[in-house]
């Protein structure tokens, strides 16, 4: 039996695809029972527990359990790992995650510092309730959403590409490690996918006082950057299950995965721009033309 562990929102999707490949596996293997796979999801609101339920109502109600946990409560995190049958999971998919925009002279210490305990210690309170374990017994796979704005700089999202670097030093430093105990850590690099990522995230609203008082250039910028963003979603933005189907499975699937996995190749150009050029400057003028120039052009030809 194999428990797979699953924080935030796409555990309903990572449930569908973990079921279908475990129908296959069992129908290949004389032994199916080895390949059961256990399903935790958890949730910090389990009022949101009755969508995830009513998906997965035909069939794998008894492969399922459903856990309350809030990656900033220490003391969730704890309980949830508590109640895992056996204290074992061999799959965990730390997924839960929060976005701020705006000029960094608008946001409130207290905005901050709720991305970097949500998106950076709160992954590390997930990890630290599971890797014990996955060491002890040799054996574990931990996958992250991680995003592409944690390996280059995005205008308008400092605070949340920062949060997001600080994860990848985390991981790549801990994979370093754990490659003694055959424990495989992979970042998913996701770029712009339609969740309810944009609609959740804290942003800096036209009409805040804090904006309302900068300058005016800025301001300018900051507009200029939330067409770019809108433009960059409509035209660019993937399914959560290709995403899992393609990039999640692969890396849950893999006998030794990667450390990162891109889900999209429209970034890789700036990627790897950004890891060539050391000294930085080609990178910032050229994300400072991908924003900035594609709009004027726009206008330009309007
Ligand atoms: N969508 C994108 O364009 C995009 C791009 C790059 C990276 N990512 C990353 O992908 C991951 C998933 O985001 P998403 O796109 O699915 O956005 P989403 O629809 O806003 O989902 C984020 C999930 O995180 C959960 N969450 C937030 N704070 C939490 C906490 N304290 N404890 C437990 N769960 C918490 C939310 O729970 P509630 O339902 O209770 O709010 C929600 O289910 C994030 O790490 C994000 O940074 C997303």
């Amino acid at each position: 039996m194999k428990n797979l562990l699953a924080c935030g929102k796409n555990e309903k999707y990572v449930l569908e695809k973990w079921t279908l490949e475990k129908v296959k596996v069992s129908r290949r293997s004389k032994f199916p029972e080895e390949n059961h796979i256990f399903f935790y999801a958890t949730m910090r609101n389990l009022g949101k527990k009755e969508r995830l339920l009513e998906s997965v109502r035909d069939g794998h109600m008894d492969t399922l359990e459903i856990l309350q946990m809030d990656v900033t409560d220490e003391q969730s995190v704890v309980s949830a790992a508590q109640k895992i049958k056996e204290q074992k999971v061999d799959v965990l998919v730390c997924n839960a995650g929060v976005g701020l925009m705006g000029p960094l002279e608008c946001h409130s210490y207290q905005n901050m510092k709720t991305i970097f305990d949500v998106n950076f210690f709160g992954t590390i309170s997930t990890i630290q309730a599971f890797l014990p374990g996955m060491k002890h017994r040799k054996s574990g796979k931990i996958i992250i959403s991680s995003s592409v704005g944690g390996l280059q700089g995005v205008p308008f999202n400092a605070v949340y590409c920062a949060s997001k670097f600080a994860v990848e030093g985390l991981c790549e430093s801990l994979a370093i490690v754990l490659q003694h105990f055959n424990v495989h850590i992979s970042l998913i690099e996701c770029g712009p996918v339609n969740t309810n990522f944009l609609q959740n995230l804290q942003r800096t609203d036209p009409d805040d006082r804090r904006l309302q008082e900068m300058d005016l250039e800025t301001r300018a910028l900051y507009q200029q950057y939330l067409q770019h963003c809108q433009t960059i979603f409509r035209d660019a933005a993937q399914d959560t299950e290709d995403i899992l189907q393609q990039v999640f499975m692969e890396a849950i699937k893999a006998p030794s995965p990667a450390l990162r996995y891109f889900t999209t190749q429209f970034f890789m150009p700036l990627t790897k721009l950004k890891l060539e050029s050391t000294n930085g400057s080609d990178y910032v003028k050229a994300m400072h033309t991908f924003v900035f120039s594609s709009n004027q052009k726009r206008d330009d030809k309007a």
